[in-house]
């Protein structure tokens, strides 16, 4: 079964088939909100909201271990993850919709694994390619068929927050490499390879990363941004289940 993972702008998914909800207790504690059980063109999937149902679970302190775990205990086996973020490659202006297909994560203080207690021997998950390809390209497919463009590839610099960065910390990623900036890719992907799970993500852009514009960024600015693509996404997700 599919799950998808609602960031900033997506923590009530209207259009679905609603058939029930449930908070879901794990090893980890709770998760971040009920796992709510639905339709989308007669296909079964459970939609999550990453920051809580009312936004108030910053990304520092999402509990990433209950969210992964609580859907692969409902028996989910792909995810695919909603992100507003900022952008740093020239070609991601505001609105536009990126796959990333590379992370590099400067979190620091999340707890980050499930093979860290009560283990049976030290485990070191591959993580090279940190999305599923084969999720990735159905998401280009699901766009294209829905002649919507969107941009395939992308490194994504995870920073901890909740602050938004520095002009120099922004300068630093783009050294590194990152064509976008957001708070929430990790630990959550690395977790859901720890799980054996199909994981990719679709990145919003909702403004320029610090410093590369004149504009202050806003909370009220990255909502409203992200409200209007995200009419998009869901109509990319809306193809991907059809297919
Ligand atoms: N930085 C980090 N996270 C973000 C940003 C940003 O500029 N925009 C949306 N999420």
């Amino acid at each position: 079964m599919l799950a998808i993972i609602g960031g900033t702008g997506l923590t009530d998914y209207k259009g679905l088939e609603i058939i029930e909800s449930k908070m879901i207790s794990t090893p980890y504690g709770y998760p971040s909100s009920e796992l709510t059980l639905a339709k989308l063109y007669g296909k079964s999937l459970i939609f999550f909201a990453r920051h809580g149902k009312e936004h108030t679970v910053p990304p520092h302190k999402v509990n990433y271990r209950a969210n992964i775990w609580a859907l692969k205990s409902e028996g989910v086996e792909s995810i695919v993850a909603v992100n507003a973020v900022g952008g740093l490659h020239p070609d991601f202006s505001p609105g536009s919709i990126v796959l990333p297909d590379q992370i590099i994560d400067y979190t620091y203080d999340r707890l980050h694994t499930y093979f860290d207690e009560n283990i049976h021997s030290v485990t070191h998950i591959d993580f090279t390619y940190p999305y599923t390809k084969s999720v990735i390209d159905k998401l280009s497919q699901a766009a294209l068929n829905a002649d919507i463009s969107i941009y395939q590839h992308g490194t994504y610099g995870c920073t901890q927050g909740p602050r938004l960065e520095t002009a120099a910390e922004i300068n630093r990623l783009i050294k590194d490499g990152c064509d976008l900036v957001g708070m929430t890719a990790m630990p959550e992907a690395a977790l859901a390879r720890e799980l054996e799970l199909e994981y990719a993500s679709i990145n919003i852009v909702a403004n320029w990363g610090a410093g590369l514009s004149d504009d202050v960024i806003t909370m009220n600015d990255i909502e409203k941004v992200v409200s209007h693509a995200i009419d998009k996404v869901k109509t990319i997700i809306g193809e991907f289940v059809k297919l």
